[in-house]
């Protein structure tokens, strides 16, 4: 339960800042963000920060401060970081849809390696390491293993466009021998939003045969860790599954580097939407309250069928269905239990740290809204909320 004039995040009355900034807002939380790099840092394997979860610029300069190493899908994402610092970050290339000028511009760059999914990927990379070779790659697997999560971000059956399947890994193997394109080892990302072990049990089994006969020295495990949007108690925890993992690499005498490429885990759960509740429809029919905050700012719920948990001060109406106000019946979320609201209700939407403001979009011509963040007890401004002739500037 929240009461408007008391809550509080690190310390900060959130009524305080109300009047600087139209709802809806992203609001950060340092602290919480601070905690989660502490457990990354003590894990003993090498953490890629997945780019794609998150790509604002104060959050990308933590990262560089700290873990350093950057899994990206696209060549803007390197192109992001070598804006803001100086220094070449440790980058893998992952995307099943690299193009030639991509793949030119990682190896002009030497990044620290390029993740293949595809035979012609090879073909295109054999001709751009003609003149320079010293590029490191990995070869993305398909082991036709289920994540067990939602269908929209399982990567791993053989049904999915990622990575080569294992009927077309020798071909491939074959041509790095004869081209002399050096792999380093292999990768397998299986999905997001994982929350059951059994698929890393199958795929650390997987690993075994295939090192067998095609040793390797570094294995990507991927990213896709599950984060805790219910907040359940059942969701496997963060050390859990890495002690997992270590146990797996032990019982199968696995001499390799584990790589991880977490994206959530880093920021999702570290961030709110504050927004209001426009307007509560409350007849027979419907009980539902129209929110100012809609699919623009998080698309997770239309496009996933996710979840985010809501809250509010617990006043007025009993309501579970909030809608957006985009012009689309999708831009819905069913929270998990009733909770009364009144019309203008401060409302709070949990766990939006990642992949919503990255997949935020201008659609009803919405603007995207402000970041901020809570640092050192003060509320700093991170994006700027966009302007009007943002909408139009590039048209011509
Ligand atoms: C190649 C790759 N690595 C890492 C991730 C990060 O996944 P998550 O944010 O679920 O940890 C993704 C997300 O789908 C991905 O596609």
């Amino acid at each position: 339960m929240i009461e408007d004039k008391f809550l509080k995040i690190n310390n900060i009355k959130i009524i305080s800042f109300l009047k600087k900034f139209d709802l809806p807002i992203y609001i950060y939380n340092y602290k919480k963000i601070i905690f989660n790099l502490y457990k990354i840092k003590k894990l003993k394997f090498y953490v890629f920060f997945s780019i794609k979860s998150n790509n604002n610029v104060f959050l990308l300069k933590i990262i560089l401060n700290t873990v350093k190493k950057f899994d990206i899908v696209s060549i803007n994402e390197l192109k992001t970081l070598l804006l803001i610092n100086k220094f070449k970050p440790y980058i893998i290339f992952s995307s099943c849809g690299k193009s030639l000028s991509e793949l030119i511009i990682a190896v002009n760059f030497q990044i620290f390696c390029i993740n293949i999914e595809s035979l012609q990927e090879l073909f295109k990379l054999y001709f751009i390491c003609l003149k320079k070779k010293n590029i490191s790659l990995m070869i993305r697997i398909n082991p036709n293993i289920d994540a067990k999560t939602n269908k929209k971000i399982t990567t791993g059956t053989k049904l999915d466009k990622f990575g080569i399947l294992l009927k077309n890994l020798l071909q491939c193997i074959l041509f790095c021998n004869l081209s002399k394109l050096p792999i380093i080892g292999y990768d397998f990302h299986l999905g997001s939003q994982i929350t059951s072990l059994i698929p890393i049990k199958k795929l650390f089994k997987f690993i075994k045969k295939l090192i067998f006969y095609i040793p390797q020295k570094n294995i990507d495990i991927g990213g896709g860790l599950g984060i805790d949007y219910y907040e359940s108690k059942s969701i496997i925890k963060f050390n859990n599954y890495y002690k997992y993992v270590l146990k797996l690499k032990n019982y199968y005498k696995l001499n390799i580097k584990i790589i991880i490429e977490l994206g959530r885990f880093f920021f999702g759960n570290c961030c709110i939407i504050l927004c209001k509740s426009n307007y509560l429809k409350y007849n027979n029919y419907n009980k539902i309250s129209i929110l100012n905050t809609s699919m623009n700012d998080n698309v997770r719920p239309s496009m996933y069928n996710s979840y985010h948990k809501i809250e509010s001060n617990n006043f007025g109406k009993k309501i579970k269905n909030f809608f957006g106000s985009i012009c689309e019946s999708s831009d819905k979320l069913i929270n998990k239990k009733q909770i009364r609201i009144l019309n203008n209700s401060l409302i709070i939407m949990f766990s939006c740290g990642s992949y919503c403001k990255v997949m935020s979009n201008n659609y009803n011509s919405k603007l995207k809204i402000f970041d901020l963040i809570i640092y050192k007890n003060k509320l700093k401004i991170i994006f700027k909320k966009e302007k009007i002739n943002y909408l139009i500037k590039n048209n011509v």
